[in-house]
């Protein structure tokens, strides 16, 4: 409490005494580039140097980021690039990190501190900024569409002003995070994710830095490769015998069911699933090309039902399960009766009997045709004599048919008149 008071206060002076003073700038000298060195700061046109009591990294970074040279790398103690001359202007600086020059920082103002040259405050600064590291959070590196990748991006020190997450050939950022100050890593998510996110990725962090301030890019952290599956719905279709019907198949032949997809992934498989009344069975086989058949030699009734077709493959230790493709109902029929074996020898004992009959009926009317006619002529002739020897007989007595039928009635009461007629037609 007594600490931030203090801080408070002379903050408070330190701002009032920015303001009544002239600053005209800070460098670093005798070092290796304009990124290291001896830390001075120009008050009324003349450089001096700042004392090393309480020099901490936040009051480095302050002068590494003001002058665009990244953030700092460590403050070697001592006068590690050589002592310093002319006044020493800044003594016991106690920067808060987020200034934009080590001149806006406070100064504790117990000046009567000793220092002398020998004290007198460096700084490394990282030059370019520092390279974060990207890390993969989902467990995996394989995913399907729909689905979100987790990143992190982190970097040893923060004054970060926000991370990025670029794909590799893409310039514009896909995922951008604001960080505050202290904030050292960023959650960066890519949700719902397709097919054109595979690829490689790598962070980018950005920090206010320059006075006037300007927004410094970091080098890309290391690169990630993720690998988006999308797996199409197979088709399939079946061939059987020709002359078997639409979506059946004769029992007994054979038939193929082919499936294919259109895309096709190293150590893929498509999996063949039957849905029949009483249960279901399946079966794989490797998807060595984009179309795969399966073979079924002997139908029977066994392999009637709903045909499913899917396509799978693991890939980064997962399993990738494409969607099942539409039902294809196969029926097994008998075979069509006529062209069965027995049907054929049903048909040729059928004919056989058919042809019997009309044999037999063909001679049977030969023959009566050809006996019927003498029958008819000598059985009529006999009558005809008959009648007309009655009649002859008869027309003495003078009454024609009433005697005929005398005559025949007589002829029949008598059962030898016809062993008579002979005699009458040996007479006559
Ligand atoms: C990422 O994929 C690229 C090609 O797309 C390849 O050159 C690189 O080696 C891969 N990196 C990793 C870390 O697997
Ligand atoms: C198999 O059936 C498909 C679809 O019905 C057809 O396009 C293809 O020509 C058939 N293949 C053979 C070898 O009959
Ligand atoms: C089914 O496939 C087998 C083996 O590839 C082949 O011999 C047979 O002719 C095919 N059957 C039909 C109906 O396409
Ligand atoms: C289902 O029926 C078929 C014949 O239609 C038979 O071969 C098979 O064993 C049956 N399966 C079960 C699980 O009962």
């Amino acid at each position: 409490m007594l600490k931030f008071l203090h801080i408070l206060l002379t903050g408070l002076l330190g701002v009032l005494w920015d303001g009544v003073t002239a600053f005209g700038g800070v460098r670093l000298v005798d070092g290796e580039s304009k990124c290291s060195g001896r830390v001075e700061v120009l008050l009324h046109n003349q450089w001096g140097t700042v004392c090393n009591h309480g020099w901490d990294p936040r009051d480095a970074n302050v002068v590494c980021l003001e002058l665009g040279c990244g953030l700092a790398e460590f403050t070697p103690p001592g006068a590690v690039y050589g002592e310093g001359s002319g006044p020493i202007w800044l003594r016991h600086v106690q920067c808060l990190g987020h200034e934009s020059s080590l001149t806006r920082c406070a100064v504790a103002l117990h000046n009567n501190v000793y220092c002398t040259h020998e004290n007198d405050a460096v700084v490394k600064c990282s030059g370019t900024l520092l390279m974060p590291t990207l890390t993969l959070l989902s467990p995996h590196t394989v995913f399907s569409p729909g689905e979100a990748v987790r990143f992190s991006c982190s970097i040893l020190q923060g004054h970060l002003s926000d991370f990025h997450l670029y794909k590799h050939g893409v310039s514009t950022p896909l995922v951008t995070q604001r960080a505050d100050q202290t904030q050292k890593k960023a959650e960066l998510t890519l949700s719902d994710i397709e097919t054109f996110h595979q690829g490689s990725y790598s962070c980018q962090y950005r920090i206010k830095s320059g006075f006037p301030s300007q927004l410094l890019s970091s080098p890309p952290s290391n690169s990630i490769n993720i690998t988006v599956v999308e797996l199409l719905t197979p088709q399939h279709w079946y061939n059987t015998s020709t002359e078997a019907p639409a979506g059946s198949v004769i029992k007994g032949h054979n038939f193929n069911i082919t499936c294919s997809t259109p895309q096709q992934y190293p150590g893929g498989s498509f999996q063949l699933r039957l849905i029949r009344s009483n249960g279901t069975v399946r079966q794989s086989l490797p998807a060595l090309t984009p179309s795969v058949t399966f073979t079924f030699p002997n139908a029977q009734s066994s392999n009637e039902g709903y045909y499913y077709c899917l396509y799978r493959v693991q890939l980064g230790g997962r399993t990738f399960v494409s969607r099942e493709s539409q039902p294809l109902p196969i029926a097994i029929r008998d075979p069509d009766p006529v062209l069965s074996p027995m049907g054929i020898s049903w048909l040729v004992s059928g004919l056989t009997f058919v042809v019997a009959v009309v044999v037999l009926i063909i001679v049977a009317k030969v023959w009566t045709t050809l006996m019927l006619p003498y029958q008819l002529t000598s059985y009529d002739g006999v009558c005809r004599q008959q009648i007309t020897k009655a009649e002859s007989r008869v027309s003495g007595q003078s009454e024609g048919s009433h005697s005929i039928h005398r005559g025949f009635r007589r002829q029949n009461a008598e059962p030898n008149s016809l062993v008579r007629h002979p005699a009458h037609l040996r007479r006559s």
